[in-house]
């Protein structure tokens, strides 16, 4: 057998150095070079003719005859929704989460409603024992489901194993860190092992049919541990988010070669396991009082699908010349320096000795522009110390002119917050005069950043 060279491989970015340093050269982090071994000819690659004497592959027209793969539903609407139509047979999806927001739990329901409807599914736990899933299983009122469980994290035991007789129509490998391939040296949840146990799993899956899911643990930074790799490798990437202390749970679509990748699921994680969450504005609308300052209403639009979420904003006089706090919860800081920058800059109000937090309620994440104007009338009305008018939600970009631009399915919006009860919206004078028509709302529309904060302090 050839002697393994050595080499040194980044565990946050993946690439390859011949000598040790201390900083990535590729990614700049600080001691994340570890010592891997390369790869070696084993018989297994030898005999599957892995290295040399290449075999010609069939090149075919684009314009060929396409037969369009098989979906399986889970029959959990906010999954199958958050996948674009269900599981692709052959097809590998990452589900990446932090530790304890209910993957194993989300998979299992998952794993145990497509057994229960007449697929064959195999579920395999590197992490737990067949016995604790087993009792998870039962606290789901799943304990009958006719899942075929395993506790291992083999890949070449697994594969063998269901090379045998016919192949699961989905297979969940949990979690993808804890299973270890004899192709490779080096310990479970490495950069090489991660690689290389991932490849061997969706081949088969590639091979048989099968619809792969492999449970992916995510670093402190919120982006899937292992190379950045297993991301490519995979077909689908979704992201299972929320914050531990709330409920609620939405599963995030990052990447689908067979679907959109702006829709999401709702879930809210309950004492009997994950449950569908159909109309997720009112799950994030807290208990809202009148008068109270600094707090809006934002539609925000999650793919297709409207949320309604509050924004609450509080400013603090200091009185010495310390440097002021600014801190984010759920949304952009970059993003809030600039809508304070346009305020000050533009609408004369200082903010500069004054600390600024934000925090979008409920542990939800905006990610959509339309915040700006939202955040901004949250802002102001936390300094004025003068309520948004009630029973109105504001959205709109703010342009680093000030200008308001107009943005996405403003009557989308505009219809969930009347559903919701909402009468009036602040608006850029874009979305005012295409929105005129929109069921019984009030639209106010501003050209500027300027001209709105004059209507909130009613200065003309
Ligand atoms: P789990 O699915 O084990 O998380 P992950 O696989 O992402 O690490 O979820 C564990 C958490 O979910 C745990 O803190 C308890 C909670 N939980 C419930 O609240 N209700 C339930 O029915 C179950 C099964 C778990
Ligand atoms: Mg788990």
């Amino acid at each position: 057998m050839a002697k393994p060279q050595k080499r040194y491989v980044c565990q946050a970015c993946g690439s390859v150095a011949s000598r040790w340093q201390g900083q990535c050269a590729d990614c700049s982090e600080w001691n994340t070079l570890v010592e891997e071994a390369g790869a070696v000819v084993t018989p297994f690659a030898a005999k599957h003719n892995l290295q040399g004497g290449g075999r010609s592959v069939v090149l075919t027209s684009l314009d060929a005859e396409v037969t369009l793969p098989e979906r399986m539903v889970t029959g959990i609407a906010e999954f199958d929704r958050a996948l674009g139509g269900g599981f692709v047979e052959g097809s590998a999806t990452l589900i990446g989460g932090d530790p304890g927001i209910g993957k194993s739990t989300l998979l299992l329901q998952a794993a145990a409603r497509m057994a229960l409807a007449g697929h064959s599914v195999a579920y395999v736990s590197g992490e737990e024992a067949a016995d604790q899933v087993r009792l998870r299983a039962r606290r789901l009122g799943l304990g009958n489901a006719p899942v075929q469980l395993a506790a291992a994290s083999s890949t070449r035991d697994i594969l063998t194993t269901l090379s045998t007789g016919a192949p699961p129509a989905l297979l969940v490998i949990d979690s993808i860190q804890t299973m270890h391939s004899d192709l490779i040296e080096g310990a479970p949840g490495t950069v090489s092992q991660v690689r290389a146990s991932a490849q061997e799993l969706i081949r088969f899956a590639k091979e048989r049919g099968t619809a792969l899911v492999l449970v992916g643990h995510v670093t402190k930074d919120g982006t899937i541990a292992g190379p950045r790799v297993l991301e490519h490798m995979v077909d689908t990437v979704l992201a299972f988010e929320g914050e531990r202390s709330h409920q609620y749970r939405i599963l995030r679509a990052i990447k689908n070669r067979f679907g959109g990748t702006d829709e999401i699921g709702v879930f809210s994680m309950q004492s009997e396991g994950l449950a569908e969450v159909a109309n997720p504005s009112a799950l994030f609308l807290t208990h809202r009082e009148e008068g109270v300052t600094g707090a809006t209403v934002f539609p925000a639009l999650e793919g297709t699908r409207p949320v309604l979420v509050e924004i609450q904003a509080l400013v603090v006089r200091l009185a010495s010349g310390a440097t002021p706090r600014r801190a984010v919860v759920g949304w952009d800081s970059g993003r809030l320096a600039m809508i304070l920058a346009v305020l000050e800059a533009r609408c004369g109000l200082s903010f500069s000795t004054a600390e600024v937090y934000l925090n979008i309620a409920g542990g939800y994440r905006v990610q959509d522009p339309a915040a700006d104007l939202a955040v901004a009338a949250a802002l102001v009305s936390a300094l004025s110390e003068r309520p948004v008018p009630s029973e109105s939600v504001a959205f709109g970009e703010v342009a680093l002119s000030g200008e308001l631009r107009p943005v996405a399915h403003g009557p989308l919006r505009l219809k969930e917050a009347g559903k919701l009860g909402f009468e009036r919206a602040l608006v850029p004078i874009a979305v005012a005069k295409d929105g005129k028509g929109e069921g019984a709302m009030h639209l106010t529309g501003f050209r500027t950043l300027g001209q709105f904060v004059d209507h909130m302090l009613g200065r003309g």
